[in-house]
């Protein structure tokens, strides 16, 4: 969800180090928070797990006071797409739950989510979080030099339909670096051969989010959650990845399943 329009910024393999040490940190506090999701648990429980594990490594959310986000990270169930503020809700046996955090450490971003399963869940919702990381997979296939924006939007957004399933338009990945949201705007829609040229120092939130059933959301009156306007389930997906000279690096890897 980027704010105004900046400069794409290309970083130095030095940067890129420093991201991948902000992303190292994010990785071990998905790890904490996959450790402890468990049925029963409220959305609050997770953020505080959450906000400890970041301050303990030093590092700071990257959401809390965001144009006045009131948590550390967003959970976000079943029909609920993003930004869910973490609150009282209990977390149901059956449940998708949606993880998206992001941090900054000595100034540099890195954001990503996960959406796991807790307990029995259905196979029609396992299958739309299967095809959410499915199309980010598609969509880093895509990012490399000398590609466009638009191969890996088009990608993602034909994983999802050609399986059923559709592309949220409202909301997009972003670049990201020395900001959570910078240039250049990342949608899981487009046309492949079109937009910006990738280039060596790119760095990426590639973050599909994939519902069920129509791909209208709306927002709810707390000015964050997004739901989905029929009431479907919804799945996320997202990782920061840099394109180096080896071509792109998952800085956020892991705790997929
Ligand atoms: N991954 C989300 C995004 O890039 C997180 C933003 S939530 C907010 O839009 F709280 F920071 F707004
Ligand atoms: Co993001």
């Amino acid at each position: 969800m980027p704010g105004k329009r900046r400069l794409i910024t290309l970083k130095s393999p030095r940067e890129i180090d420093m991201m991948c040490e902000s992303a190292e940190i994010l990785k071990k506090v998905f790890v904490g928070v996959r450790e402890a999701l468990n049925i029963g648990m409220t959305t609050q429980d997770l953020d505080r797990i959450a906000d400890d594990l970041i301050l303990r490594n030093k590092a700071r959310s990257a959401f809390k006071g965001y144009r006045g986000y009131p948590a550390s990270i967003c959970v976000s169930i079943n029909e609920t797409v993003v930004h869910g503020i973490p609150s009282n809700r209990k977390i149901r046996d059956g449940d998708i739950v949606s993880v998206d955090m992001g941090v900054v450490f000595k100034g540099y971003y890195s954001d990503a989510a996960r959406t796991w399963p807790v307990g029995h869940v259905d196979e029609e919702k396992l299958e739309l979080v299967r095809v959410a990381r499915g199309c980010f997979e598609a969509g880093v296939k895509q990012f490399k030099a000398g590609h466009r924006l638009g191969d890996i939007s088009s990608a993602v957004q034909q994983y999802a339909e050609s399986r059923g399933f559709s592309v949220v338009r409202d909301f997009v990945g972003h670049g990201i670096g020395r900001a959570l949201h910078e240039d250049p705007q990342v949608p899981n829609f487009g046309e492949s051969g079109r937009g910006g040229l990738l280039q060596e120092g790119l760095v990426l939130a590639i973050e599909p989010m994939v519902n069920a059933g129509t791909h209208e959301v709306e927002v709810e009156d707390d000015h964050w959650t997004v739901v989905t306007r029929d009431g479907e389930c919804s799945a996320h997906f997202e990782n920061t990845v840099a394109l180096t000279k080896n071509g792109a690096q998952n800085l956020t890897a892991g705790c997929e399943d």
